[in-house]
């Protein structure tokens, strides 16, 4: 299949399984990641892929999130009980493998850590972590301009600097972070100084 009719085909059943504003999101992280992969010499279908479905588990509900999990052998952190915004990456890539399909490891990777993001991630898993974060239709926090800038000039900085503000974010906050996401920080915080 070529690239358009993959993306055409997902569009389609996207479309039907996500709210509009979440699809909205969905087609401006996919296009915000294929044109990351032409800056930075990825693979253009992959990351359109992968941004495509990096939330496709997004719109069922936590209890759903955790019935496909317990049902599938999918382990659940004590975390992801807790936050409900942890868990749609790991069902996103259950459903990208057997709901539509998509083998490549590469990609699942991207859409499971899509979130937290982890420690030495690959090209894809920061190009679609970042996508998610600098989509056009995201509301501008501060210092977006920059990240955005950042994101197409030097994607590691990039990578720390969204970490470093995510990590400060949850704190003031008050909520948890995801052991993967604090590995992260740790791996990326020497790029933003
Ligand atoms: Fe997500
Ligand atoms: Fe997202």
């Amino acid at each position: 299949m070529r690239t358009i009719e993959i993306s055409q085909k997902l569009r389609k059943e996207l479309q039907k399984e996500l709210k509009p504003d979440r699809f909205d999101h969905t087609l401006g992280v996919a296009y915000t990641a294929a044109n990351m992969a032409f800056v930075h010499g990825a693979d253009v279908e992959k990351a359109l892929i992968a941004g495509m479905l990096h939330d496709c588990a997004k719109c069922m509900s936590h209890d759903e999130q955790i019935k496909v999990c317990e049902k599938n052998k999918i382990d659940i952190s004590d975390v992801e009980r807790r936050n409900h915004s942890l868990l749609h990456a790991k069902v996103g890539m259950y459903l990208a493998r057997t709901k539509y399909d998509i083998y490549d490891t590469e990609v699942l990777n991207a859409i499971r850590w899509h979130t937290t993001g982890r420690e030495d991630m690959s090209l894809l898993e920061k190009i679609v972590y970042i996508a998610d974060f600098i989509e056009p239709n995201r509301k501008p926090l501060e210092g977006m301009d920059v990240i955005r800038k950042e994101a197409f000039t030097d994607i590691d900085k990039c990578l720390a600097h969204i970490l470093h503000d995510s990590v400060i974010y949850l704190k003031t906050i008050g909520k948890e972070c995801d052991e993967a996401t604090m590995d992260a920080y740790e791996y990326y915080k020497k790029f933003y100084t």
